[in-house]
């Protein structure tokens, strides 16, 4: 049994991560840190918070008195690290919050766990999975071979600077000072939870409301899609089984390019108001609703600054040395994805409208004490 420090569980994937662990491993004890940014949603842990079943704790990682006192008390032995500033485009515009969090964040949260299990005398027990992304990789040609984990790092946007630099910290930490860390770098997650500002949800809420569907530059730009329940997997292996001090890349094995994307999210929306006709009176905006394309919407826009034209995952190392796969099929996840979000209007409506701000603003704007 584990006592677990998962930082931003209330974001995208550190939910789907706090599901998949409590499932996985209903004896271990789970404190969840988020500082509920604008990404943060906690709607899919309130029922484990009123439960008993995570404890969880507003407040940031760069707040070093506040992140010691959480170690002092819980004793983690597993530290997951997701709470990150993650959307390349706000990276652009204000790349130094992307410092503040990714970097100076993430070496706060290594000094307080080293720190703690050194004075402890349990770091020989512990573990700390810091939870990165192939961006740190740069970009690739259309011909150029996969990243692997030996690639340089060649990060390009502020955000991917900043991932890099705390991959450099996380790195530097085991080499100098013993620290029982593992890395992972990942592609592209979608699925459940997702904020409407990435690509599948933006996309997906735009078609539904009948609004443009901004397409970056010409729309060749390849990710490569793994859907989030196969991260969770993932990540959980490495922590469980991975070798301290490796870095594990972990991919979908899914590379579409944006307009193919886009495109498959279109015709599964039409599809899904033929096979459905109540979904006309519940979308009137959307095109479908009146039996025309979705793709009707697709608008290619001024280019990203700086975009990564490609990004693909060489996630053999996982694979052999710890028996992970993703197993999610593009095409089924983004069907499941669409789903999710045609089920959940009010999930995203309260999101784009700022109502789940105002709510979350009256409710979690204390810190719980430690
Ligand atoms: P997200 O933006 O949805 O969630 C980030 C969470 O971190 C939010 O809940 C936010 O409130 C919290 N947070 C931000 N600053 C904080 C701070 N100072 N202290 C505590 N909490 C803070 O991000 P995501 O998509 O779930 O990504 C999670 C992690 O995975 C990030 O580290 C990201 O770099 C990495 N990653 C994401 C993807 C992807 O496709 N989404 C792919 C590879 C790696
Ligand atoms: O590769 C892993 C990374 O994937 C993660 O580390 C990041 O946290 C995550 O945000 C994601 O970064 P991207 O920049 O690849 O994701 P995003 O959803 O913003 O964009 C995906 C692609 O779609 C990218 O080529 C830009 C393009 N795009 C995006 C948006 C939001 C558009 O064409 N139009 C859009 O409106």
């Amino acid at each position: 049994m584990h006592s677990v420090l998962i930082t931003g569980g209330a974001g995208f994937i550190g939910q789907n991560l706090v599901h998949a662990w409590r499932a996985a491993r209903p004896g271990d004890q789970l404190v969840v840190l988020d500082a509920l940014t604008y990404a943060a949603n906690l709607r899919s842990l309130e029922p484990l918070i009123a439960g008993g079943q995570i404890k969880f704790v507003t407040g940031s990682i760069n707040d070093a008195d506040l992140v010691l006192r959480l170690f002092e008390e819980h004793r983690f032995t597993r530290v997951a690290h997701l709470a990150a500033e993650s959307h390349v485009d706000r990276s652009i515009v204000d790349p130094e919050a992307f410092l503040q969090t990714n970097v100076l964040g993430t070496f706060t949260l290594l000094k307080a766990a080293l720190d703690c299990w050194r004075a402890s005398g349990t770091l020989e027990l512990a573990r700390f999975l810091h939870v990165s992304t192939d961006e740190v990789y740069g970009s690739l040609l259309p011909a150029d071979p996969a990243f692997t984990e030996t690639t340089p790092y060649r990060p390009n946007s502020p955000y991917a600077a900043s991932k890099a630099a705390s991959d450099h910290m996380v790195r530097a930490f085991v080499t100098t000072y013993g620290m029982p860390a593992l890395i992972t770098n990942c592609s592209n997650n979608y699925g459940p939870y997702q904020h409407p500002e990435k690509l599948i949800p933006l996309m997906i809420i735009h078609a539904l409301e009948g609004k443009p569907l901004p397409i970056y530059g010409d729309g060749t730009n390849v990710r490569d899609w793994l859907h989030v329940s196969d991260h969770c997997e993932a990540l959980m292996a490495v922590i469980d089984r991975g070798r301290i001090g490796e870095t594990y890349n972990i991919g979908g094995g899914n590379e579409r390019n944006n307009r193919e994307v886009v495109g498959q999210i279109c015709d599964a929306i039409d599809g899904a108001f033929s096979a459905e006709p109540g979904l006309a009176s519940r979308f009137r905006s959307c095109p479908a609703a009146a039996n025309l394309s979705c793709r009707s919407l697709m608008t290619f826009v001024t280019d990203r600054a700086g975009h990564d034209h490609r990004y693909a995952i060489d996630a053999r190392k996982l694979a052999d040395e710890l028996g992970n796969r993703s197993s999610v099929r593009f095409e089924d996840g983004l069907r499941q994805t669409i789903r999710w979000y045609l089920d959940q209007e009010t999930w995203w409506r309260d999101v784009t409208s700022g109502a789940y701000r105002d709510w979350i603003d009256k409710n979690y704007s204390f810190r719980i004490a430690v």
